[in-house]
């Protein structure tokens, strides 16, 4: 059985994107990233704190835009607004979720798709489906590079997927299906669950509840990768419960380490996309 180390591979991107950093500042072309947050909530402000710091590592520029939980949707239009016309920012993040006041439909939709580094814009979203695309997803993103990384074929192989968000599941279930996999999509109204998880070669957990893939849900040798995050009286866990699936499985993911890791990395290559996109730079 193997653990797949997400802090390695993670800083094994992180370093190719600070070299084309790097080498696009000798051109005279920097790369900006703006991310923007609404409110206090605790867990978004680690999140957004974490993003700027890998900015600052990896010699992208950051600006953030912390703005209060009254902000008006009119006020956070008008900053989108401003930065989609500005030219040193290349890519625009919104952290999510956003106060129930805003409408983070029309608010994702404001943003330029040639600046949404988040890859949440329709226009983006679309262009994934078709498989001709720039920006993806960071989460799912980053667990393709993981599988690549590690060498783990999806052409032919029975993908399983539980979760149907648009930020995670259903991209995964695309990117999947791109590398040839036979993808099943699953989810909360999915009857035999168990039986369709059994079948997985490769199986994504995205639901969002503590250890909810348990040992006799996977089969023998299969691979697991696990999306979830979940604060618990024991420290943290995943959708996974790792300490019994890890037995029957051939590759695993663990939370912490595992997945989180590397969305960030993947945000700094989105953003690096962006600026060579926006600069006529191929690659
Ligand atoms: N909130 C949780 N995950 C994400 C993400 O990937 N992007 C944004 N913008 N907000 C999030």
């Amino acid at each position: 059985m193997k653990i797949i180390d997400g802090k390695l591979i993670s800083a094994a991107v992180k370093e190719r994107v600070a070299k084309s950093v790097e080498q696009l500042k000798e051109q005279g072309v920097t790369v900006g990233l703006a991310v923007i947050i609404v409110g206090e909530d605790p867990a978004s402000k680690v999140y957004v704190k974490n993003k700027k710091k890998a900015c600052e590592a990896l010699g992208i520029i950051s600006e953030e835009y912390a703005l209060p939980e009254n902000t008006t949707q009119k006020e956070l239009l008008d900053l989108i607004h401003e930065l989609n016309n500005k030219k040193s920012i290349n890519g625009i993040l919104c952290q999510l979720p956003l106060p129930h006041h805003l409408d983070e439909k029309i608010i994702i939709n404001s943003i330029s798709p040639q600046k949404d580094v988040d890859a949440f814009h329709p226009y983006n979203v679309g262009r994934i489906m078709i498989g001709d695309y720039d920006f993806v997803p960071c989460t799912p993103a980053g667990i393709m590079e993981m599988l690549a990384y590690e060498n783990i074929e999806v052409e032919g192989k029975r993908c399983v997927v539980i979760g149907r968000s648009n930020i995670v599941g259903k991209p995964m279930g695309m990117l999947l299906l791109h590398k040839n996999g036979t993808v099943t999509v699953c989810h909360s109204k999915t009857k035999d669950l168990k039986d369709i998880c059994l079948q997985a070669d490769i199986l994504v957990a995205a639901v969002g509840r503590p250890k909810f893939v348990t040992q006799d849900m996977v089969r023998e040798g299969a691979v697991v990768i696990d999306v979830g995050i979940h604060r618990t009286p024991n420290g943290l866990c995943g959708d996974v419960d790792f300490e019994n699936v890890s037995k029957k499985v051939s590759v695993i993911t663990p939370v912490p380490g595992g997945v989180g890791p590397m969305t960030i990395a993947m945000l700094m290559q989105n953003t690096l996309t962006a600026a060579k996109r926006q600069n006529n730079i191929d690659g």
